[in-house]
């Protein structure tokens, strides 16, 4: 990576901080601040292109359907962003194309990435949905989108669309089975498997122990 490049990344770090500061639906700057080092940490092994990995995973969630309405669309602030930089216009549509596809979108949706770099921001994002920080970022977005902790009353829905993943209104236990759990068999790259292991393992743990203390049987 060129000097050029190192201040793009350095100057796009700012900028997202600031876009991200006020979040509190678990999408602050520090998600993806850490998507940005685990994919690092993942390209450590994997040797793919540095810029367009680093720059994508801190441009992942910028254009998310999940607060803009552009789903599935050219990543409008993305691109106005890239450009500003004047970076080649090959590689920000490689960039483009990797935020585009980088989305979970329902147990039954085909995953659209198909690059490398994409694969590796995808998976760093997925990790961050699992584990300890995965459990935390997960009932930080149900509280954002008023849902339920948990309703015993409705069961787990496995979506085949975006358009139904999208308008689930399912509790967020529930979102563990439609979403989170799934997640480790759906990493791409095996340094992401491994690490998705443990992290799956202590979400069954809490699970376990939400249902065994929502029935009273830890007494
Ligand atoms: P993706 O683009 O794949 O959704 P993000 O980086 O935008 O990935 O983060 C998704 C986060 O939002 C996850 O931590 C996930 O737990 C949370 N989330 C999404 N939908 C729900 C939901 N219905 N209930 C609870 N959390 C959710
Ligand atoms: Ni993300």
């Amino acid at each position: 990576m060129d000097m050029k490049q190192n201040d793009i990344i350095q100057k796009t770090a700012e900028y997202i901080k600031q876009e991200f500061s006020n979040d509190s639906s678990g999408h602050d700057w520090w998600h993806i601040y850490r998507v940005w080092k685990n994919a690092l940490a993942i390209n450590e092994h994997e040797k793919a292109d540095s810029f367009i990995v680093q720059i994508a995973a801190l441009l992942h969630d910028l254009d998310d359907w999940k607060f803009n309405n552009n789903e599935d669309e050219t990543p409008l602030r993305a691109k106005l962003w890239l450009d500003s930089c004047s970076v080649d216009i090959s590689i920000a549509d490689k960039v483009c194309e990797i935020i585009k596809n980088v989305s979970y979108k329902g147990a039954g949706v085909k995953n659209k990435m198909d690059s490398l770099e994409g694969f590796i921001v995808q998976d760093a994002d997925r990790l961050d949905a699992i584990g300890a920080i995965g459990i935390a970022r997960a009932f930080a977005y149900g509280g954002y989108k008023n849902r339920m902790l948990y309703d015993p009353e409705s069961t787990p829905e496995m979506h085949q669309t975006f358009t139904a993943y999208k308008n689930s209104q399912s509790d967020t236990i529930k979102h563990f089975h439609e979403k989170l759990l799934l997640l480790k068999d759906m990493m791409n790259t095996p340094t992401a498997k491994r690490i998705a292991a443990h992290r799956h393992a202590l979400m069954e743990d809490f699970l376990d122990q939400f249902m065994k203390e929502w029935e009273g049987q830890d007494w």
